[in-house]
């Protein structure tokens, strides 16, 4: 990690009641992968706890505070690479932990619109790393994933000799999709890279994202009217029996929630995409041959839609902060044991998925806004198939 002054005092969110190992404490700017294993820990922890069952609660996006255009954030930046048209932006010369509250405003408006920002080279311990994520709302804590013991908010997302979960993450999804409010902006960090390249270099572990407003407009327009009168209902049961059959380790109540198939994003207003192969397992009110159906070629739209992609290749200290609500995404597991990428996730919980029937796909919106802008692109696009 590059080393920068640690802060003297951060602002973490208040631990709930009975976390396992009380005596242990992750010390400042080193990896939490080191320090619980020095600690004679399991990385990550499933020492089983509860926790109440989730409320809905207020949230309000700090996207909406956003500078029109992002620019006190994207000035502050020495480069801006959009990695592709549709998805992904990476910014360089910024440090998360320096930004103004304008700026994390503006970069939360950025990750709604781009689907995806990433920034290498952070130094940022696990610590400012939940102090940086709380700004944005009230940090969800997994039903049944590993925890780092004193920092319950963090997901590791970790393989090595020891993981019990394999491959379950190689497969698209919107992360907790069955929760009454699931987590809106989400943050990865890398802590340490497989050596899984062919020489024992580091290398593999990469991640895809892709876009739901993409996905979405790409449809027809009389498929999109039809998924707009569409319900899915989303199951955490799955897992939950999961974590029961491997782990034991279940700390809420597992539940199945109903969500639109389309949903308005609060910030830009914008239609997307929202079922997915982990968790939406049927569409409401519909045959289930005929829901099945509709449901896996949307997953297929999702898996295949190359063009709606971003594949980022991480490196140490890397951060990908990227919107649950408009993407999908899925880990790629070509490391073998006993290599290992450990990576602490986290995010605050969003609002209640919505479907705004006066909001727009993300073309039309901007076509209504710079009809001169999107006409131009549109052209140029003709012009790539001669
Ligand atoms: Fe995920």
């Amino acid at each position: 990690m590059p080393s920068l002054p640690l802060p003297q005092e951060l602002r973490l969110p208040q631990r709930p009641q009975g976390l396992p190992h009380p005596e242990y404490t992750t010390p400042r700017g080193v990896s939490p992968l080191v320090a619980v294993r020095e600690a004679g820990l399991q990385y990550p922890n499933y020492t089983p706890f509860t926790l109440p069952n989730l409320e809905e609660k207020p949230f309000v996006d700090r996207g909406l505070y956003a500078a029109p255009g992002q620019t006190r954030l994207l000035a502050a930046a020495q480069e801006v690479h959009h990695l592709t048209p549709e998805i992904g932006t990476e910014l360089v010369g910024l440090q998360l932990t320096a930004l103004t509250d304008a700026q994390k405003d503006d970069l939360a408006r950025l990750v709604a619109e781009r689907g995806v920002v990433f920034l290498r080279d952070q130094a940022m311990d696990v610590h400012e790393q939940i102090a940086f994520a709380a700004y944005y709302g009230d940090l969800h804590i997994h039903q049944m994933a590993g925890i780092i013991p004193d920092l319950p908010w963090v997901h590791p997302v970790h393989k090595d000799e020891t993981a019990v979960h394999g491959r379950s993450h190689q497969i698209w999804h919107s992360d907790v999709s069955y929760e009454l409010q699931p987590p809106g902006l989400t943050m990865l960090k890398m802590d340490t890279l497989p050596p899984a390249g062919p020489d024992g270099t580091l290398a593999g572990g990469d991640t895809i994202w892709a876009s739901g407003y993409a996905l979405y407009e790409s449809l027809s327009p009389t498929l999109r009217s039809f998924l707009e009168t569409l319900q899915a209902r989303h199951s955490g049961l799955e897992q939950a029996e999961k974590a029961r059959r491997t782990t034991g380790c279940l700390r809420r109540d597992p539940i199945e929630t109903i969500h639109p198939v389309v949903r308005t994003h609060p910030v830009t207003g914008w239609k997307t995409l929202y079922v997915n192969e982990n968790f939406t397992k049927e569409i409401v009110g519909l045959e289930k041959r005929f829901g099945d159906g509709l449901l896996d070629n949307l997953f297929r739209t999702v898996a295949e839609g190359y063009e709606f992609q971003v594949r980022w290749k991480w490196s140490p200290d890397a951060v990908a902060i990227w919107d649950n609500r408009a993407t999908f995404h899925t880990g790629i597991f070509d490391y073998c044991d006993p290599a290992s990428s450990p990576r602490p996730a986290g995010g605050p919980q969003a609002e209640r998925p919505y479907l705004d029937p006066n909001s727009h796909t993300r073309k039309e919106a901007i076509a209504a806004t710079q009809p001169g802008k999107l006409a131009e692109k549109e052209e140029n696009k003709g012009l790539d198939g001669l």
